[in-house]
């Protein structure tokens, strides 16, 4: 586990004990050795000495606001958690004036919270006060608790905030600032009494908090809690709030008396009874693909909390999904059994008559129409391991190459164009190295609504490290509003503007030449096709002035490092895979590769997405992206799994649809995907499902597609089970199952297990790891994975050596060719394939939103999620609105070539013009109702962006589609973290001990 903190640039923690011998410090007598510009506190710790540190956190740095950690360094009193550690210091954590310091500060602390741990809920081994009240063996305070003037704050539905308990730590306020870069929270420092803010003043609920828990995870005491948490997690702490605080009233009384060390005794008594009822287990997040990993605190079926601390990936982050997002495991929708359609009905089957069914219909429906008339589809929320058995038993035991996964989607064109230059389809780095570029250039993703603990590094790098940001985008997002440049090109041009920068820095004399010269070969040839691309002619497509495209041409050319960032406006377009290809032609161009800082960075949607393709679930490769079309490739698979494998064509998702109109493809097996909603042209795939002669469709609820389906098997989320997920930094991480699976339901392998073995395979895995074993020894990319290095929160980046090491650069010695040579790749434009005309006048843009993933199918089972936001809408530009007559509320029809949805506007200025976005949170008004079958050429990723639609006004006006609660309506306040400073300035504030000498601020 890596406990890293940047600040000002720098990195400090973390730091590998052989370097540490270049300074030397004594520390209460002895010698020890330290790294310089370690900070003090962090050797402290890491010696094991124990000074309380009520408001330092590694992962926020110093925010000195407690003064807890005051020391005698050198005969003088200074703040540990502030002190950079130089030669020649002595430093005494228990002499008397330090004791006292540290005392006094604590006895501080305590006037702003009351101690009645043994009926707190936060009483579970972890809390800081009741620490360091034990630490120091307080026994009474001198300052006694003073109330705070104010009211519990509730109006959050995931979080609660007690003025009361509130020590004024800030640490909320620096990770809601710093960390989060949400800039909600502050501390009225100038005010009599001081508490922490939302919006300055507002509510929770109706401030800009997007409830990513951040503030909660890090809060030292009980002030923040999970409302999860509140009368769960004691033993004594469900009482009724009478007794409750009859019972705080008798442990207030009897400390003067008896004080704190028997009632802390008490307490530790009952928080020790609690460790046998709450289990932690680390799993990793199920939603996108970025990949955050977390200990879930569980009491029973009951999830008391989500607590994000030592993740590869996010460390103590997380957005509200992963946080607060998991009703939907308990939702008593869930399915628990087998169903089996009679008519226009289902009925209710046992295990062994389904999968009885299952597979003597796959049997016949082969020994009819052959392997080929069978499909299978894979879900990119289930497990590298699931994924694996999905497209063996397609391959190895039905026979077909007819196996895909959701990647067709969405993340198909991104790896095409990354193999097409630099021969893998993963990110360039990881997150790490995104931190590290001097420019970030975003093109077309949303990345703090999309990918938002991944953004939030993004945002992070550029509030406090000088990192430059460029977005392009049709929406003034989060990250556009951010950005130091904001491009909104025509939709559906990025590869003109990029390609014309390339060229101008070609003929500008700023390409990186001596990295063309040594690492890239094609230039000539991709220079000739560059001719038509002049910034001109960019300009007139892209409807960007030049002056414009020639400052993104200078900061890319005058930047250390660029890192691009991509997502689905870019892929979901006809000429996706060019663009994408567009892009990394221009990180070559510029020697944007092979080190820290610099790279392409096609963020992976789902959690798994990545994984899926990595496990072999598409047509044209096996795991490992070993071409299915090798001879030798399917003899070494044959030889292991003792089959002959198909050589024929395998169909992708797309093609599956066509094929079913077409009369080809008889029956399909879907995991996880409710494809009726979110592949494009939803009314032709819904028309093809209706027309399969045999449809399995495997979910854990009852989802739109079950409709067409004729078996209908009840899966298992991911708390439910063991397995692995890779995130879009190609990290591989464990989850550990949280909970057995509910009754009725089964984890996915095991049913592809059975069904195979009913079909006549010989199939004995009986754990994921034995099923990664045999993967990791046919795929050459993850050779070295196994479950002991991937152990508890141990990971790897493919691809992997035989030996474990891994790598989180992709590129360092070569690039993955035979030559060790990146490839320029010469695109051409061609143009959207749909385009606004007089009837269909508006374009229609999609995408994703913070709060909800997809479709809702898991979060709209979540109370506060729908409670914030409750429905989907359009967004409307205030001019549109304007020349329309419409309003927040009003009903609208939008009409395409394909279909029609009856949806809310949104009138906001995050869209302009004639340009509208409508987000995919619907299943009963799906945006893929008005999408085409167009898609990109190469991969056939369906082409939604480009869509025209009419737009008409129905009489009816609702109310806004997003309650004023929704956190858009929300004013933050940013600031640079808690600014303590204006904490020293109160009159009322001396530092506590003797004369405190600042020895280092941060
Ligand atoms: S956005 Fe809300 S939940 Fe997240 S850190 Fe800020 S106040 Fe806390
Ligand atoms: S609410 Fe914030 S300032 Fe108050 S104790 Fe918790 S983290 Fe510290
Ligand atoms: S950013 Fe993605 S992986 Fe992380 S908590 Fe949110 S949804 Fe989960
Ligand atoms: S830990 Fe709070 S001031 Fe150092």
């Amino acid at each position: 586990m890596e406990t890293t903190t940047i600040r000002n640039g720098k990195r400090n923690g973390g730091a590998s004990l052989e370097s540490l011998s270049e300074v030397s410090v004594i520390i209460d007598g002895l010698s020890r050795a330290a790294r310089p510009g370690e900070r003090l506190v962090d050797l402290i710790n890491r010696v094991g000495l124990k000074v309380p540190q009520v408001c330092y956190h590694p992962q926020l740095g110093p925010i000195q606001t407690c003064d807890t950690c005051l020391v005698e360094i050198n005969g003088q009193l200074a703040r540990a958690c502030a002190t950079t550690i130089s030669d020649a210091m002595t430093v005494s954590t228990v002499s008397p004036k330090a004791r006292a310091a540290q005392q006094e500060a604590f006895d501080r602390i305590l006037s702003n919270h009351m101690l009645y741990c043994t009926v707190c809920d936060n009483n579970n081994g972890n809390c800081t006060v009741h620490n360091t009240t034990k630490l120091l063996a307080i026994e009474h305070q001198h300052i006694p608790f003073q109330p705070k003037p104010y009211e519990v704050d509730s109006t959050n539905p995931f979080y609660r905030y007690d003025p009361d308990q509130c020590v004024l730590c800030g640490r909320c306020v620096e990770a809601c600032q710093n960390v989060e870069v949400n800039e909600t929270l502050s501390i009225n420092w100038d005010d009599p009494h001081p508490r922490v803010l939302w919006d300055g003043g507002s509510t929770i609920g109706e401030s800009s908090c997007v409830s990513c828990g951040h503030c909660v995870t890090v809060c030292p005491c009980n002030a923040l809690m999970e409302k999860s948490m509140l009368a769960h997690a004691g033993f004594l702490t469900g009482i009724s709030k009478r007794a409750l605080n009859s019972m705080i009233d008798v442990v207030k009384g009897v400390e003067p008396e008896t004080g704190y060390g028997s009632i802390m005794r008490l307490s530790e008594v009952e928080s020790a009874m609690r460790q046998s009822r709450i289990r932690r287990t680390k799993t990793v997040c199920t939603y996108c693909g970025v990949g955050c990993s977390f200990n879930v605190w569980t009491k029973d079926r009951h999830i008391l909390k989500i607590e994000p601390s030592d993740g590869p990936t996010n460390g103590i982050s997380t957005c509200i999904k992963g946080k607060f997002g998991w009703d939907y495991v308990n939702d008593p929708d869930r399915l628990t059994k087998p169903l089996i359609r009679e008519g226009d009905t289902f009925r209710e089957a046992s295990w062994d008559e389904a999968l009885d069914l299952v597979a003597r219909r796959f049997n016949e429906i082969k020994a009819q129409h052959g392997p080929d008339s069978l499909a299978f589809i894979s879900s990119s929320k289930c497990t590298n391991e699931e994924s694996y058995l999905m497209q063996k038993l397609a391959r190895a035991v039905v026979g077909t190459n007819n196996i895909d996964n959701c990647s067709r989607y969405c993340q198909a064109p991104a790896t095409m164009g990354l193999f097409r230059t630099v021969g893998y389809g993963g990110d360039s780095g990881s997150i790490r190295d995104i931190e590290n570029a001097s420019l970030v250039l975003i093109i077309g993703s949303n990345t703090a609504e999309s990918h938002p603990v991944l953004a939030t590094r993004v945002k992070r790098a550029h509030k406090l490290h000088g990192q430059k940001l460029i977005v392009s985008d049709l929406r003034e997002n989060e990250m556009a509003r951010r950005a130091d440049l904001f491009l909104h090109p025509k939709p559906g041009t990025d590869l003109v503007w990029l390609s014309a920068i390339t060229r101008y820095l070609l003929e500008k004399g700023l390409a990186h030449e001596a990295f063309l010269g040594q690492w890239v070969n094609g230039l000539e040839e991709y220079k000739k096709a560059l001719g038509p691309f002049t910034m001109e002619f960019a300009s007139q497509t892209c409807g960007l002035p030049v002056e414009t495209l020639e400052k993104v041409a200078h900061m890319i050319a005058e930047a250390s490092g660029v890192c691009i960032l991509w997502a689905m406006g870019v892929t979901q377009q006809s000429q996706g895979s060019d663009t994408s290809t567009a892009i990394s032609n221009l990180l070559l161009v510029t020697g944007n590769y092979v080190r820290t800082g610099t790279g392409a960075y096609p963020l992976r949607g789902h959690n798994n997405v990545q994984g899926a393709g990595d496990s072999g679930a598409a047509p044209a490769t096996l795991p490992g992206y070993q071409s299915a079309d090798d001879p030798e490739v399917r003899a070494r698979f044959e030889s292991a799994w003792k089959v002959k494998l198909p050589s024929t064509k395998g169909l992708d998702n797309h093609e599956m649809v066509d094929a079913i109109h077409q009369g080809k493809l008889k029956s399909l097996y879907l995991e996880g995907e409710e494809m009726v909603i979110v592949d494009s042209n939803s009314n032709h795939v819904a028309a093809a499902f209706s027309m399969l002669d045999f449809f399995v469709v495997q979910d854990i609820f009852f989802s739109a597609t079950c409709r067409f389906a004729d078996v209908v098997l009840p899966g298992t989320p991911s708390l439910e089970k063991e397995g692995t997920f890779t995130s879009t930094e190609r990290r591989i991480q464990r989850l550990h199952q949280v909970f057995e699976p509910i009754l009725g339901s089964r984890p996915d392998w095991k049913i592809t297990r059975d069904i195979a073995n009913r079909l006549g395979a010989d199939w004995n895995y009986a754990h994921p790891s034995e099923i990664m074993s045999e993967m990791a020894s046919l795929a050459p990319l993850i050779a070295g994975v196994n479950y002991e290095r991937l152990e508890g929160y141990k990971s790897l980046q493919w691809p992997v050596a035989a030996d474990g090491s891994d790598q989180p650069l992709l590129y360092t010695k070569k690039f993955n060719f035979p030559d060790g040579k990146a490839r320029l790749f010469p695109v051409s434009w061609s143009g959207p394939t749909e385009k606004s005309n007089t009837e269909f006048d508006l374009h229609l843009n999609n995408g994703r939103l913070l709060e909800h993933f997809h479709e809702g199918n898991l979060t709209y089972r979540v109370k506060g999620i729908k409670e914030k936001t409750p429905d989907v809408f359009v967004e409307i530009s205030p001019e549109l609105a304007k020349e329309r007559g419409v309003q927040s509320g009003t009903w609208l029809l939008l009409i395409s070539r394909y279909g029609q949805v009856r949806v809310r506007a949104l009138v906001t200025d995050r869209v302009s013009g004639h340009e509208l976005y409508m987000p995919m949170n619907s299943t009963e008004s799906p945006v893929n109702r008005l999408t085409s079958s167009h898609t990109d050429q190469v991969t056939h990723t369906p082409a939604y962006k480009e869509t025209s639609v009419h737009m008409e006004i129905l009489p009816e006006i609702g109310e806004s589609p997003l309650p004023r609660v929704n956190p858009r309506f929300g004013h933050p306040t940013p600031q640079d973290g808690v600014e303590v400073e204006r904490k020293w300035k109160r009159p009322d504030y001396r530092l506590p001990g003797s004369q405190l000498v600042q020895i280092q601020q941060k």
